[in-house]
């Protein structure tokens, strides 16, 4: 009797160690038999032979093992938990697990965490992009509104509001346009670009593409690179986008600082990339991003100054672009930045 009650239990060990989900297994006398490495994970090993309630401590946990230990049918219920930092949230379903002197249950938990995270992440964006088109759009409905009645004779209000409302319009068209680029970029993350293309050109083009921006501004562009040319694989108007986007960052909010310097050095052998590399930077000498926003940039709709960016036209998106563009790459976005000096922003990149 006591070598098969023995054996039963290394049985029951040996399966849960080869389980790859949270699972708990409860014998007859409510107290824990055996755990799953990632059980022993949530809970701590200290938990093997205690009564399941000291370690299981959610109500509903507690309530439905305790029907299945009653010989109640199999039961499922959500739970959270929170350690440190993070609440992990708990698919659970319970079931009998028959054993020699009646039957325990058998917990077993999926972690549901990431899942509702991206549940919420789709929300917010939902929220996120109605809220930016329903601002223009109110506007625009209000300045026809206005048109149709008490400025319908006043030519010189007219010509005012259609320009504003040509404006707004504007905006939505490129929060539109950088929103298809957006979903383009991610759904091509994970093919690795095939052909080859130069940085040198590619900066040397961006920045005559926004000299006219640049002028406006009273921003001078600089181009320092310590290269004739630098092959790598990418997709050409992807890489340009990542040079436009950043170097129009650096003459909109940076733009105080009177200059903005394209950088390109090669880096003989990059760490992460185990290789040779470019580092291509843009640097402007503007009021500089506080430390706190730094690892916020690159989320979609993030805006350091909300105000002054919709009134330069920003959408909020174009370091998210970045940011999926250089993964494509397999390169690497580096921000650094300081108060009242300005920013750099690097990308490096495998060198071909
Ligand atoms: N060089 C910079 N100096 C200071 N702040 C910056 C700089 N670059 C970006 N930022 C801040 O980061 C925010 C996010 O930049 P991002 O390019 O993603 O959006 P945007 O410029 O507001 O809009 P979009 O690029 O879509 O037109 C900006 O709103 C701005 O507050
Ligand atoms: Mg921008």
């Amino acid at each position: 009797m006591r070598d098969s009650l023995q054996q039963g239990s290394e049985l029951l060990s040996a399966i849960a160690a080869g389980l790859p989900q949270p699972a708990i297994m409860i014998g007859t006398n409510e107290r824990i038999l055996a755990m799953s490495p990632t059980a022993v994970e949530h809970f701590g090993d200290a938990s093997l032979g205690r009564h399941f309630f000291t370690v299981l401590r959610n109500p509903d946990v507690i309530e439905a093992v305790g029907q299945v230990l009653r010989g109640g049918t199999p039961r499922k219920t959500r739970f959270a938990i929170s350690d440190h930092a993070q609440d992990t949230v708990f698919k659970m379903s319970c079931a009998p697990l028959p054993l020699e002197r009646g039957h325990g249950a058998m917990v077993s938990l999926e972690d549901t965490s990431s899942i509702e995270a991206m549940g919420q992440m789709r929300r917010d964006f939902v929220a996120n992009v109605s809220h930016e088109l329903r601002t223009p759009l109110t506007a625009i409905l209000g300045f026809i509104e206005t048109l149709r009645g008490p400025a319908r004779d006043d030519a010189v209000a007219r010509d005012r509001f259609l320009e504003t409302m040509e404006k707004e319009a504007g905006r939505m068209n490129r929060l539109v346009m950088d929103l298809l680029s957006l979903s383009r970029v991610e759904s091509e993350e994970r093919v690795r670009p095939k052909t080859r293309t130069d940085l040198v050109e590619i900066l040397r083009s961006v920045s005559l593409s926004l000299r006219p921006l640049a002028e406006a501004a009273d921003v001078r562009m600089d181009l320092a690179l310590n290269a004739q040319s630098a092959p790598i694989m990418g997709d050409q108007d992807q890489v340009m986008q990542v040079f436009t986007n950043l170097a129009e960052n650096a003459i909109k909010y940076g733009g105080a600082g009177g200059r903005v310097r394209f950088e390109l050095d090669r880096i003989d052998r990059d760490p992460m990339l185990r290789g040779p590399a470019w580092e291509a930077t843009i640097v402007d000498y503007g009021a500089g991003i506080d430390a706190i926003h730094l690892h916020r940039l690159t989320e979609r709709f993030y805006r350091v100054d909300g105000h002054r960016s919709r009134e330069l036209g920003g959408t909020g998106l174009g370091l998210a672009i970045v940011k999926h563009i250089v993964n494509r790459h397999r390169g690497r976005l580096k921000i650094e930045s300081e108060l009242g000096k300005g920013s750099r922003f690097s990308v490096v990149i495998a060198a071909v």
